[in-house]
C-alpha cells in the first residue's frame, strides 16, 4: 500500500464556480450557512440528527426507540423499527402518483415504454407473489443477472417487498463471475432474460446462466424475461419463463414489514484480494440515506426528469437509479444500451427527447464524449438540463470545464460525487445550491459524515498534504458486514486505525478546505469507473495452463482513467507471441468479464520481487507508465530483471 507522503498532487486548481443566484434560490439547500448549520446540528447531536431524517424519509410500520447502536466496527440503526423498502419507493405515493411516469425506458434497438407508478407497483406486486409461489421468503437470497430494463429495477423491489435479499450481478460479467457470486451468496432463485442488447449486439446472458447452473447447486429455479429471443425456454425443470410466472398473480402482495437491520442486498465488489466481497447493505438506514442524498445532492423537484446512467450492476445503479429517485416520486430514465450506439449523439438525443432535467454519469464516459468533438452534442436541444452530476472516480479539470459548459450550457452547477459501494450512498459531494464549486474537487463532507483526512498514526494532516481517507463515525447506510466473512469486514475496513472506517482512498485538502480525491492507494484499479482488484485479473491469468506468474498493475490513461497493464512470465515451453496476447486477454474477459481484459500484456522473464518473494509493485506501476523510478529498489532480488522490463518497453 502507498505511503500517504507519497500521495502528491499534481492539480494547482483556482478556478471557483459558486451556484447560480436563481439555482440556489429554489434550492433545498440555499448556501453554505444552511450547510454549516445542518453540519454543527449533525455533529452536536448525531442521534437527534440522523434520528430526525430517518422519521422524515421513510414511513414506519413500527417506530424506533434507539437511533444507533454502535460498538466498533458494528453499527444497528433505528434498531426497533420496521419499515419497508418497497413500500416506501411505491405504496406511499400512489395517492398522489399513480398515473406519473416513474421510469421510462429506452431499449438499445429503439423501443420504448413509460411506466407509471401505479403500473410499476402492480408488476412489483405480481412479481413479489410469483416468487412467492416459487417459495421465495423472507430472508432467502435471489439473484438478478439482467440488462438494463425496467424488469431489472421490478425485480429488485419485488425482493425488498419479500424481505427477500437480492444480489445483483452486472450483464456484463461473464458466467464464471456469476457462479462465484450465486454460489457466494446461496442464491435460491436466479432472475435473468434471455440476452440484452449493447452495441447492436445480443449480450448472451442465458447462455451464461445455463454454463454456471451445474456448478451451482443450490440454485432452484431461473426465472426468464424473454428480452432478444423467441421465448423459448431452455430444457429442464428450473426454468420458468417470466411472463408465466407473473401471470394470473394478485397485484396486492402484503408487504413484508422487516426490521430496519433486515439485510436488503450483497454487492459483490473487487477488493485487493483475489476473491471479491460481498458487500451488505440492511434496510433502513441505506434507505433514507438514499431517499435524503438524492434529494439533496441534485436538488430534486417534483416535475424533474432524472438520469443517471449506471448499470444497477452497480452500486451507483442500486442507489441512484432505482431506490433514491423512486423514494422521491420523480420520474427516472432507464436505457439499456451502449452511450454511442447507433450514433455518437444518442445520450443527447435521450435527454432532448425526453427533456431530462438532471443527468449523473461518469468521467470515463464524459472523456470519451470529449474526444468525439462538440458537434454530436450542438445538433441537440439540451435546454431542459439544470443539474450535472459525475462519479466513479476523479474528474480531471478539463473533463469537469468540458461537461459544465458543452453539456451544461455554463449555466448547470456540476456535482463531483464521491463514494464506493461500502458507502451506500454518496459521502463528499457538493450541495448544488450552497457549494461553490471547483473543478475536479468533490468538495465538502454531506452533513453527518466524518470523512477525515489521516495519517497512519490517525493524525489529521495539514491542509495541502496527502493522506489516507478515513471515515471515522458511523454512518446509516455504511455497509454491515462482508457476507459470509465476517473478519474480512474488520480485517478489510476496521484495521488500519481501529473503530474508524478506511476507504481505500488517499486525499488532500487544499488550503480552503476543499477536500481532492487522489486515487486508491491499495492494489485496486479504477478501470472506465469500475473498481477492479489487480489481485482478481492476476488470479485470471495465472489459471491459463501457459501462464506461470502475473502482476497486474494500473497505468493512468487518458480515456478510462486507468488502463490495466498485465506483466506476464510463461511456463516452460511457451514462447510469447501477439496470438498468445490475445489468447490470454481472451481468457480474462471469460474468468472474469471484458471490463477486466488487460490493455496491454507484456512478457517478461521474471518480475521484480523483494528477497521475500513478494512482488515489487510499484516498481512495475513506474515500469507500465514509463516513468524512471524514483522507488526504493534496495530490496530487489535481482535488478537485471528490472533492466530488462524497461528494455523491452517500446
Ligand atoms: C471507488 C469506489 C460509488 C459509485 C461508483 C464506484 C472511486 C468514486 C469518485 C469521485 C474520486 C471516486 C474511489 C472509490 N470514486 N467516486 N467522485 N472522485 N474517486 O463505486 O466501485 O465501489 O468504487 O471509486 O476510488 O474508492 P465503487
Amino acid at each position: 500500500m502507498a505511503d500517504p507522503q507519497e500521495i502528491v498532487s499534481v492539480l494547482t486548481e483556482s478556478r471557483v464556480f459558486p451556484p447560480p443566484k436563481e439555482f440556489s434560490e429554489r434550492a433545498h439547500i440555499r448556501g453554505m450557512e444552511d450547510y454549516q448549520r445542518l453540519w454543527d446540528e449533525a455533529a452536536k447531536d448525531p442521534d437527534r440528527y440522523w434520528g430526525d431524517r430517518a422519521r422524515e424519509e421513510l414511513y414506519w410500520k413500527e417506530p424506533f426507540q434507539t437511533v444507533l447502536d454502535w460498538k466498533p466496527p458494528h453499527a444497528r440503526w433505528f434498531v426497533e423499527g420496521k419499515t419497508n423498502l418497497a413500500y416506501n419507493c411505491l405504496d406511499r405515493h400512489l395517492p398522489k402518483l399513480k398515473d406519473k411516469p416513474a421510469i421510462l425506458f429506452e431499449g438499445e434497438p429503439g423501443d420504448r415504454r413509460s411506466i407509471t407508478y401505479g403500473e410499476l407497483s402492480g408488476q412489483v406486486n405480481r412479481l413479489a407473489n410469483g416468487l412467492k409461489s416459487l417459495g421465495v421468503k423472507k430472508g432467502d437470497r435471489v439473484g438478478i443477472y439482467l440488462p438494463m430494463v425496467p424488469e431489472a429495477a421490478v425485480a429488485m423491489l419485488a425482493c425488498a417487498r419479500l424481505g427477500a435479499v437480492h444480489s445483483v450481478v452486472f450483464g456484463g460479467f461473464s458466467s464464471e463471475a456469476l457462479q462465484d457470486r450465486m454460489k457466494d451468496v446461496g442464491a435460491r432463485v436466479l432472475l435473468t432474460a434471455d440476452g440484452g442488447w449493447r452495441k447492436g449486439a445480443v449480450v448472451p446472458l442465458m447462455k451464461n446462466v445455463e454454463a454456471a447452473l451445474p456448478n451451482v447447486p443450490g440454485l432452484e429455479k431461473v426465472v426468464v424475461l424473454t428480452r432478444t429471443g423467441d421465448g423459448k425456454l431452455p430444457e429442464g425443470p428450473k426454468f420458468v419463463a417470466w411472463d408465466a410466472l407473473v401471470k394470473g398473480q394478485s397485484d396486492v402482495c402484503e408487504p413484508e414489514w422487516v426490521e430496519s437491520e433486515h439485510p436488503l442486498f450483497v454487492l459483490y465488489t473487487s477488493g485487493s484480494t483475489g476473491k471479491p466481497k460481498g458487500v451488505l447493505h440492511t434496510t433502513a438506514g441505506y434507505a433514507m440515506n438514499a431517499s435524503l442524498t438524492t434529494r439533496w445532492v441534485f436538488d430534486l423537484r417534483d416535475d424533474d426528469v432524472y438520469w443517471c446512467t449506471a448499470d444497477v450492476g452497480w452500486v451507483t445503479g442500486h442507489t441512484y437509479v432505482v431506490y433514491g429517485p423512486l423514494m422521491n416520486g420523480v420520474t427516472t430514465i432507464i436505457y439499456e444500451g451502449a452511450p454511442t450506439q447507433p450514433g455518437p449523439d444518442r445520450f443527447w438525443d435521450i435527454i432532448e427527447r425526453y427533456k431530462a432535467t438532471i443527468l449523473y454519469t461518469a468521467p470515463t464516459a464524459i472523456r470519451a464524449f470529449m474526444r468525439l468533438g462538440d458537434e454530436p452534442v450542438k445538433k441537440h436541444d439540451l435546454s431542459s438540463l439544470r443539474l450535472l452530476g459525475s462519479v466513479g472516480e476523479p474528474i480531471n479539470p478539463e473533463a469537469w470545464m468540458w461537461y459544465r459548459d458543452v453539456i451544461g450550457g455554463g449555466r448547470c452547477p456540476v456535482v463531483d460525487t464521491w463514494w464506493q459501494t461500502e458507502t451506500g450512498c454518496i459521502m463528499v459531494s457538493p450541495l448544488p445550491g450552497a457549494t461553490p464549486t471547483k473543478p475536479g474537487s468533490a468538495t465538502f463532507p454531506l452533513p453527518g459524515i466524518h470523512a477525515e483526512i489521516l495519517d497512519r498514526d490517525g493524525k489529521r494532516v495539514p491542509k495541502g498534504q496527502g493522506g489516507l481517507l478515513f471515515v471515522t463515525k458511523p454512518w446509516p447506510s455504511m455497509l454491515r458486514t462482508v457476507y459470509g466473512d465476517p473478519e474480512r469486514y474488520v480485517s478489510t475496513y476496521f484495521s488500519e486505525l481501529p473503530g474508524m472506517y478506511f476507504t481505500g482512498d488517499g486525499a488532500r485538502t487544499d488550503p480552503d478546505g476543499y477536500v481532492w480525491l487522489m486515487g486508491r492507494v491499495d492494489d485496486v484499479v479504477n478501470v472506465a469507473g469500475h473498481r477492479l482488484g489487480t489481485a482478481e485479473v492476476e488470479s485470471a491469468l495465472v489459471a491459463h495452463p501457459k501462464v506461470a506468474e502475473a502482476a497486474v498493475v494500473g497505468r493512468p490513461d487518458d480515456l478510462k482513467g486507468t488502463a490495466l497493464v498485465a506483466f506476464v512470465t510463461l511456463k516452460q515451453g511457451n514462447a510469447p507471441s501477439d496470438a498468445l496476447k490475445k489468447e490470454l486477454a481472451v481468457h480474462v474477459g471469460k474468468e472474469i468479464g471484458a471490463i477486466a481484459r488487460p490493455d496491454e500484456i507484456r512478457f517478461a522473464e521474471g518480475l521484480p520481487k523483494t528477497r521475500s518473494g513478494k512482488i515489487m509493485r510499484r516498481l512495475l506501476r513506474d515500469v507500465a507508465a514509463g516513468k524512471q523510478s524514483s522507488q526504493d529498489t534496495t530490496t530487489l532480488e535481482d535488478l537485471n530483471v528490472l533492466a530488462a522490463l524497461r528494455q523491452n518497453d517500446e
